[in-house]
Parts: C-alpha cells; sequence; structure tokens
C-alpha cells in the first residue's frame, strides 16, 4: 500500500468513533483531510465540527459540514487528528503543516483525542522530524538564542505565517527523551506561544495503519 493509502485507511478506522449528535474537533494536514472527506459521507449524523485551522474549515466547509466557533460548542468528546512523530506512549510532535496552536486548543477542549497516521510516524524517540514552535513574531530572535541554550537548532521557517499571525521555528537536532519535561521548558520561553510537543496531552488512542491493518494503540 501507499502512504497515501495508508493515511486514508487510518481516517476511515477514525470514522467509527463518531456518534450520533457529536460536535467533532477536526485536525489539519494530509490524513486529516481523508477524515473530512470521509465525514461528508456521515455529515448527518453530527451536529457539527469545531477546526483547528482555516484550511480544515474551508474543506468541512466545501462538503456542506457546519463548522463551529469553539467558544461556542463548549468540550468537545472527540478529537480526530494525524502527527509528524508519535511514541508507543502516544506523545506527539505535531505543526508540521503550522496549525499546532489551534490543535493543542481543540486537543486541550476534547475527552478524547484520536490520532490517526501511517506507521512510518511511529518512532521510539521523538525528534528526527524538527520540532514546530509558534513564536510571536517580535520575539523571534530572542526566543531562538533560548532554544539554542536548550540544545536545539531553530530555523525560520520562510514565507510562512501561521493562522494567528505569528511565525514558526522549525527546531533541528533535539533528542527528545523527556517530552513532557522539554513540552513544559519551552512553554516558559517568553514569546512561545506554543510547542509541537503533545505530551502533557497526548493522544488517548492511535490508529496506526499498517500494510496489514490498522492498529489500535492506547495510551
Ligand atoms: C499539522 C499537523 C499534522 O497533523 C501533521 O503535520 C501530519 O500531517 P500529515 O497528515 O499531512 O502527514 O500537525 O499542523
Amino acid at each position: 500500500m501507499t502512504q497515501d493509502e495508508l493515511k486514508k485507511a487510518s481516517a476511515e478506522a477514525a470514522l467509527e468513533y463518531v456518534e450520533s449528535g457529536m460536535i467533532v474537533g477536526v485536525g489539519t494536514g494530509s490524513t486529516a483531510n481523508y477524515f473530512i472527506d470521509g465525514l461528508a459521507r456521515i455529515k448527518g449524523k453530527l451536529e457539527g465540527t469545531v477546526a483547528s485551522s482555516e484550511a480544515s474549515a474551508d474543506r468541512l466547509r466545501g462538503h456542506g459540514i457546519p463548522v463551529l466557533d469553539l467558544n461556542s460548542a463548549g468540550d468537545l468528546q472527540l478529537y480526530v487528528d494525524g502527527a509528524d512523530e508519535t511514541t508507543r506512549h502516544l506523545h506527539l510532535i505535531k505543526g508540521g503543516g503550522g496549525a499546532l496552536t489551534r490543535e493543542k486548543i481543540v486537543a486541550a477542549a476534547s475527552d478524547k483525542f484520536v490520532c490517526i497516521a501511517d506507521d512510518s510516524k511511529l518512532v521510539d524517540v521523538l525528534g528526527a522530524f524538527p520540532l514546530p514552535i509558534e513564536v510571536i513574531p517580535m520575539a523571534r530572535s530572542y526566543v531562538a538564542r533560548q532554544i539554542v541554550k536548550l540544545g536545539g537548532q531553530p530555523v525560520l521557517r520562510e514565507g510562512f505565517t501561521t493562522d494567528n499571525g505569528n511565525v514558526i521555528l522549525d527546531v533541528q537536532n533535539m533528542k527528545i527523551l523527556d517530552p513532557v519535561e522539554l513540552e513544559t521548558a519551552l512553554d516558559h520561553i517568553t514569546g512561545v506561544v506554543t510547542n509541537g510537543l503533545f505530551a502533557r496531552r497526548g493522544a488517548d488512542v492511535f490508529l496506526m495503519a499498517t500494510s496489514n491493518g490498522v492498529e489500535v494503540l492506547q495510551a
């Protein structure tokens, strides 16, 4: 199977978690797009969705699926999203698509976070994928210097502005042995909006698509 077929298989498996009358949190990226396309087939079941990016909101609306503001939706029962890396503890790196802040907010507001991805995303140690950090633009250089002190090599994502009007630093060469500790340390740097470690609130379920079927990993 191709990687796209595996992404689609994982996204299709996540449709099983959608129950009648739910407001579903929806992630961002190519795997989440397969989930959105699948949701279109069962949209009559949904009360609505909350999107983690403008791109996902546009795709949902394009299918005629209602998109609600999180402030009016309240807490969500379910959030479905992809990841750039995940461990067997369901600690994640996210933000390859730059939507990490809204993704973290929707994940925080959700009872269950179902991560969808192909098996290439499973790692023993996080950090081979550059860790995205959303930063207030005027703090970019200051934050970069603090990250160097933590042992990382921050690289500005050129020509990219987040949905929130901020910039992204992609941090290379971090071998992340304690994701909870690093997530907290990065959050404490003034000027950091969000970092792409989802460890304090990781996923609850990982639907890992392999060529032999979709494996269900639980936190
Ligand atoms: C976007 C994300 C995505 O979930 C992550 O980048 C995975 O993307 P894809 O499903 O395209 O592989 O965090 O900010």
